[in-house]
């Protein structure tokens, strides 16, 4: 099929996750395509450097931090606190995970803006865009909602009509209103920084790149359409490539722009930077010289993306880089989206159908996903769907019933009766073995272009080869025989020579079952090129253990079950529980602890006391509380208790109330009358905060 595959030297990256939420499948899927990559590429020799990181800025993670109260800082580690159990879980091994916000982050995206900033491809212009006057920000379109100008339907988005379909941009909505503030968005000017992608230059370049080979045929054939004609957001076409807005104003998470106060890039210009950030981190880690790694010419970038970021990773950010003097990526691999169950895509903000988390937390082998995913992957760009039958199936008759049983039912043979030692092979087996071996460079090739499925497909093939040789010769037979002791050997050392050669050939699919084999099998780790080479007779094994599991239905019913929502908790307070909040929303609530330094019957109300408290701020405070009913005023005086002291004074009929004193007490005072004061264990001292 091809020439022999010299070693490469690969950089290779997948694209980075917005950090506003854990891993759905679609990540893990995409994860998992370019971890057999890599593994594949390792096999062969080549030196690969293959990271990841979190994509951290923009304004969602900003409004999702400041809903929970947190940092975006705080906000971004939580995220990638929780990445380790996917990855290690799906044995998806790069090399190393950092984050945009890292310095190495926002030093490489400024000098890549200073550099293309040199080159004559940055130029600043006025735009209007919506403000929010109350949250005091520039609205993204997705942040305002209005009526649809066309057909007149209520709460539509600022750039398309859910109902009528009609594309328009946000200033044509009718009403608009700020979805963060609920104000009426302003039209404000700011000037914002474009990179000139309709620079002839731009065009020129991007021309040819796209379209040499570097890009899948039908990736390159989209692409193509869009030097001829692009949609605007107004819904009207324009000629050839729009210059690139690549600016935020503040408040905005992000990476300041050099020499801008104020001014930040948007999310997408620093993303891709990301790769290189992470690369780079890793190389100061192992003490080797990032500019030196970039200047290898032999070096090849690769990326894996899906097919909703084709315009960033072969448009803008090839020109980024090739405009600011660097190196441009090698290959853009792009694969389609995932679907379950015959069920809706795989969105990015709302990952649902098989959680993979939980997909392990059932104990569920990650490789029979490695190894279905793979048997439906392909070079191209096209989606693939995870049908809980199919899944079952495959991995049951391919994994367990192909592939396993066939050292299963050798393995025992040549420890129990041939002392773990294997014996030589006669004519049919070497014929065997010898297709096996010459079936291999073909597998490599279908690896090296991303064609897992018919890498896999062949692999099945030799196993069903394999499986036939075994019903041919039925050790179970050959061993109740007499005098074929020495047949029983010849044919199980083939079996197991077979059994190595296919895990082989498996092993960037099935990395961790395979680590087991070399185990096994006493052998160092798998290469392809030891494809070449057999055991041979008198090379000592291992007893076998049993390497895999199969798919029980059980745990695809589980894995699928929707969760009952929890039933209300009825509660013998009588009321049911609020609903939750963040512990940030708590601490809004600074509760105090209150001596009481003086009460008083309110004259003219039967339910208050006036209370005099100090809650250490060397004044008192007035508060008035509804415990007439069960406290005497000296009851309480010299007493402590709990009060919420950043409450607003609400001004009653008998004075200014200055906060709230707490107390419990039953949803229906008929049913429960009564009323409790709180009071702190001996120790607490007037001010102290209740956490
Ligand atoms: O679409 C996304 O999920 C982006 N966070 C991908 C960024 S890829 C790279 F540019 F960082
Ligand atoms: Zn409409």
């Amino acid at each position: 099929m091809s020439a022999p595959h010299a070693p490469h030297q690969l950089f290779v990256t997948t694209a980075l996750p917005y950090a506003n939420g854990n891993f759905h499948i679609g990540h893990i899927m995409e994860y998992i395509q370019a971890d057999i990559w890599v593994r594949f590429q390792r096999m062969q020799g080549s030196q690969v450097h293959f990271v990841g990181a979190d994509d951290t800025h923009g304004a969602p993670i900003m409004i999702a931090a400041e809903k929970a109260g947190l940092t975006p800082q705080q906000f971004v580690a939580n995220i990638a606190a929780g990445r380790k159990p996917y990855l290690d879980g799906f044995h998806i091994a790069f090399d190393n995970w950092h984050s945009t916000d890292a310095p190495e982050n926002h030093e490489l995206a400024r000098q890549i803006y200073r550099d293309l900033k040199t080159t004559g491809l940055i130029e600043t212009r006025t735009i209007e865009q919506f403000f929010d006057p109350e949250k005091n920000m520039f609205l993204p379109d997705r942040y305002i909602k209005g009526e649809c100008p066309k057909c007149h339907a209520k709460d539509q988005y600022g750039d398309n009509c859910e109902v009528c379909g009609s594309v328009y941009a946000p200033t044509d909505l009718i009403n608009p209103f700020s979805t963060l503030s609920g104000a009426k968005p302003e039209l404000k000017s700011s000037e914002h920084f474009f990179f000139k992608l309709s620079d002839p230059r731009c065009v020129a370049f991007l021309t040819e790149w796209t379209q040499d080979g570097k890009l899948q045929p039908e990736v390159a054939n989209k692409v193509k359409e869009w030097f001829s004609v692009r949609t605007n957001p107004d819904g009207s076409t324009s000629e050839g490539l729009g210059d690139w807005d690549i600016s935020r104003d503040a408040p905005y998470f992000g990476i300041e722009i050099p020499d801008a106060p104020g001014k930040y890039f948007y999310v997408w210009l620093d993303a891709p930077v990301g790769y290189l950030a992470s690369l780079k981190n890793l190389l100061d880690q192992r003490g080797e010289d990032y500019n030196a790694y970039m200047a290898n010419p032999a070096l090849e970038q690769i990326h894996f993306i899906g097919k909703d970021i084709v315009t960033f990773h072969t448009l803008f950010w090839p020109a980024m880089l090739h405009f600011s003097g660097r190196k441009t990526p090698n290959q853009v691999n792009v694969h389609g989206f995932l679907t379950v169950n015959n069920g809706e895509k795989m969105s990015k903000s709302r990952g649902t159908g098989l959680d993979p988390l939980k997909y392990l937390s059932l104990g569920m082998n990650p490789e029979w996903l490695r190894y279905y995913l793979a048997a439906k992957l392909s070079g191209r760009n096209e989606d693939i769907d995870f049908n809980a039958d199919d899944f079952m199936a495959r991995v049951n008759s391919d994994l367990i019933g192909k592939f396993v049983n066939i050292a299963s039912r050798s393995a025992g043979f040549i420890a129990k009766r041939f002392g773990g030692q294997l014996g030589t092979v006669s004519a049919d087996g070497q014929s065997l073995l010898a297709a096996l071996q010459a079936a291999t460079p073909a597998i490599v090739d279908f690896y090296e272009v991303r064609e897992y499925g018919k890498a896999l497909r062949e692999v099945m093939l030799l196993a069903d080869k394999v499986n036939a040789y075994v019903d041919q010769n039925k050790p179970w037979e050959l061993a109740k025989q007499e005098g074929m002791d020495a047949r029983l050997h010849d044919v199980c050392t083939a079996c197991i020579e077979a059994f190595r050669l296919l895990t082989l050939q498996l092993k960037p699919v099935l990395p961790a079952l395979a680590a087991q084999v070399e185990t096994f099998l006493n052998v160092t780790p798998f290469t392809f090129a030891q494809a070449q080479n057999l055991l041979g007779a008198g090379h000592g094994i291992q007893t076998y253990q049993h390497l895999m599991q199969r798919v029980d239905v059980k745990q695809l019913e589980a894995l699928f079950e929707v969760p009952e929502p929890a039933a209300p908790a009825l509660v013998p307070g009588g009321e049911d529980i609020a609903p939750t909040i963040s512990i940030d929303d708590f601490t809004k609530i600074d509760l105090r602890i209150a001596q009481i330094v003086n009460c008083e019957p309110v004259e003219g109300s039967v339910k208050l006391l006036r209370l005099t408290l100090d809650v250490g701020e060397g004044r008192t405070r007035n508060v008035f509380s509804g415990i007439a009913s069960r406290y005497q005023p000296e009851d309480l005086v010299g007493k402590l208790t709990v009060m919420v002291a950043n409450l607003a004074p609400r001004k009653m009929k008998f004075g200014v109330s200055e906060g709230m004193v707490l107390a419990a007490s039953h949803a229906d005072e008929k049913a429960e009358p009564g009323i409790y004061v709180l009071q702190p264990w001996p120790g607490a001292k007037p001010g102290m905060r209740i956490h």
